[in-house]
């Protein structure tokens, strides 16, 4: 596994021993939702999660293939992507997935550099690279398949001085409900196929440049009936970070497998998104009428203590809140974290979020794994898919 090279604020510099050059991200650009009816998911993820109207392309900006809506929350963009009629591929996508995670974007300083050096690394191409312009500039966007049917679009808009990409206006609303206190995404996972997690973290490390900093197997990720693998995959600056899980045989089925069955294969199970006040972006989303996981068992609670350690002196947050709001705690060398998962936001047991508080742990709550996955499988019990 990947060592960090030192302990930093995640910078531009890189922080990971073994990552490779040739593909230097500078962020997450934005995430393309491919939905059913993107006017009505722009209205849910405004209402509840709180996002901002921003950008808009449809039949009023001249695009008659597809509406697509861009939201907006300090640094996470969403993008809500629906065809205008039966011709489009985008129906197939939806079709077999359902509504889910089409695009991971990435930006980046050369959109045809990191084209043309992840396809000689063996990328598969979705999308050659493209110049796109409007009178605020031009945009060059590449891209290349990923787990599944999903891909990742590499987007060079330094060149760029529009609201988001050519072809898009901005999208001024007079429903404007405020922010939950959002601010970035912290880590997008990716479930896929039964053995096929090696082979995806090989091809993050070969194509990408990636390195593996966490691994957990199915003896650290399993409750009394089911279990899953995990590896986590960063890029060099520790920017990006995309956990790859895979399922492993328990008495029933895991939740990967679930995902896999309802979303006809693999692809993003959960978005992590960073906020640095969890309790007051919780209340928030509970009374915008998000639904989160059931609460872990009071045990839990008294448990945190012994979980946290020495960071227990550190801990500002109110315990009977956190506990109220059934906010999960956990802790590694350097600090702890808190975090919370909602239930799947579409009826496919599929697509779910992660809030997450970051008091100075850089893990993914593997102390929480077994309250998670018994949570996840009182969901699942009720779908009959346990
Ligand atoms: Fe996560």
């Amino acid at each position: 596994m990947a060592k960090e090279v030192k302990n930093v604020e995640y910078g531009l510099e890189k922080i990971f021993e073994g990552a490779q050059d040739f593909l230097p991200l500078l962020g997450t650009d934005y995430v393309e939702f491919y939905v059913g009816n993107a006017k009505q998911a722009a209205h849910f993820y405004k209402t509840a999660f709180g996002f901002q109207s921003y950008a808009y392309k449809g039949l009023e900006t001249g695009c008659k293939e597809y509406a697509s809506y861009v939201l907006s929350q300090d640094k996470i963009r969403l993008v809500l992507t629906t065809p205008l009629d039966s011709k489009s591929p985008i129906n197939e996508h939806l079709a077999k997935h359902g509504d889910g995670v089409k695009v991971i974007a990435l930006w980046v300083e050369d959109a045809t550099k990191s084209f043309d050096e992840t396809v000689k690394r063996g990328a598969k191409p979705f999308m050659k690279p493209t110049v796109e312009k409007d009178e605020h500039g031009e945009v060059i966007r590449s891209g290349i398949y990923t787990y599944g049917e999903t891909v990742h679009i590499f987007v060079e808009r330094k060149n760029y001085k529009g609201i988001f990409l050519p072809g898009y206006s901005a999208w001024k609303s007079d429903y404007n409900p405020t922010s939950v206190g959002l601010k970035f995404i912290d880590h997008m996972v990716g479930n896929v196929g039964w053995g096929e997690m090696n082979q995806w973290v090989k091809w993050y490390e070969d194509v990408m440049g990636f390195v593996n900093f966490l691994s957990f197997d199915d003896k650290q990720i399993t409750t009394e009936y089911s279990a899953l693998m995990s590896k986590v995959m960063s890029n060099g600056n520790g920017r990006i970070k995309f956990p790859i899980n895979e399922p492993a045989i328990g008495k029933k089925k895991s939740q990967i497998e679930e995902y896999i069955d309802f979303y006809e294969g693999p692809g993003c199970q959960h978005i992590a998104v960073a906020t640095d006040d969890i309790i007051k972006t919780v209340k928030e989303l509970r009374a915008r009428g998000v639904e989160f996981l059931s609460p872990p068992p009071h045990a839990y609670y008294e448990d945190i203590p012994k979980r946290l350690g020495k960071h227990m002196d550190m801990m500002k947050e109110d315990m009977n809140v956190i506990e109220s709001l059934a906010i999960m705690v956990d802790a590694d060398e350097e600090g702890y974290l808190l975090q919370i998962f909602t239930k799947p936001v579409e009826d496919r047991p599929t697509l779910f979020f992660e809030i997450i508080q970051r008091m100075g742990a850089k893990g993914f709550g593997a102390g929480n794994f077994k309250a998670l996955f018994e949570s996840i499988e009182r969901e699942q019990e009720k779908r009959g898919t346990l």
